[in-house]
């Protein structure tokens, strides 16, 4: 990927700034293990070659990892060019003939229906305004009898409506989600998987590693000495990241309570 300017890199989302840095290489919510978790609900060992979809799949780091676990096709879509440009030159420098990429709007997926026997997202689902319309897409390009999964972070009524407020603002100013997007409980979302039409809804909770990117001891000082050296000289970019990285002492603090925790839902079509 070629050398981003100053101004182009106070102009990119918080999610492409990490990619570029090299900080998008491990899942958030609940880790590798969360991960692990989502492909153990979906059962793909027993399934033949399937055609698998990820959505919002950053630079396919997710995609890589179950490409090179199943005999299976990995469709990898996310809605960034920037992110599917790295997420396609690693997936060729590793020669992997079982992974493509394509940038695609979850709401809206240039694919064809009934096309995918999975169709799977990891922190995406609830980063989009209308979570209903996205899971009617996963749903429309899913096969009959196809399987969803998705891993997403939910909150409950002990976080506080301050709180909520004061986390849903910073998470708009820093480009995470839109002022339309919610944080919700596990009762709404039991709700949208409902209204998006999905059979045999299973809805798993988990409490641990919310928030928790696998870092080597290498990466950490590489993403740190990166992050320090851009936000000294890029003005838009302290004016994105500032807030979060203020807000993060804080929200740590909240993740030890039982107000955040990440589920798995699965469903099929
Ligand atoms: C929180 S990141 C999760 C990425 C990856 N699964 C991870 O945990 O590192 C959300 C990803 O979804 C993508 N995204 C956000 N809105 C999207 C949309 N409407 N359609 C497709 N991708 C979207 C972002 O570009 C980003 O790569």
């Amino acid at each position: 990927m070629r050398k981003l300017s100053n101004e182009e890199i106070g102009n990119i989302g918080l999610y492409e700034f990490q990619g570029y840095i090299g900080a998008m290489t491990s899942p958030t919510f609940g880790g590798w293990k969360g991960v692990d978790r989502l492909i153990e609900l979906l059962d793909i060992k027993g399934m033949e070659r399937p055609r698998i979809l990820e959505v919002g799949c950053s630079t396919g780091y997710i995609t890589r990892y179950v490409a090179q676990k199943f005999d299976c096709e990995m469709v990898g879509a996310d809605i960034s060019e920037l992110l599917i440009e790295l997420a396609r030159e690693e997936s060729e420098r590793l020669n992997l003939a079982n992974v493509s990429f394509e940038r695609a709007n979850a709401e809206s997926l240039p694919f064809v229906d009934n096309s995918f026997d999975i169709v799977y997202g990891e922190a995406i689902t609830a980063l989009v305004s209308d979570p209903v319309m996205v899971l009617k897409e996963y749903r429309r390009v899913l096969k009959k009898g196809g399987k969803v999964a998705t891993l997403d972070l939910f909150t409950n009524e002990s976080l506080g409506s301050e709180f909520y407020q004061e986390m849903k603002n910073i998470m708009i100013m820093s480009n995470i989600i839109g002022p339309e997007t919610d944080i919700r409980t596990l009762k709404e979302w039991e709700n949208i998987f409902k209204e998006a039409g999905f059979n045999d809804i299973k809805i798993n909770d988990y409490y641990e590693d919310i928030f928790v990117r696998e870092y080597s001891f290498a990466e950490k000082i590489m993403i740190s000495i990166r992050v320090i050296y851009n936000m000294a000289i890029n003005r838009g970019l302290r004016r994105k990241l500032g807030p979060m990285l203020k807000f993060v002492k804080k929200f740590q603090n909240a993740l030890k309570g039982d107000s955040f925790g990440y589920f798995i839902f699965t469903g099929v079509k």
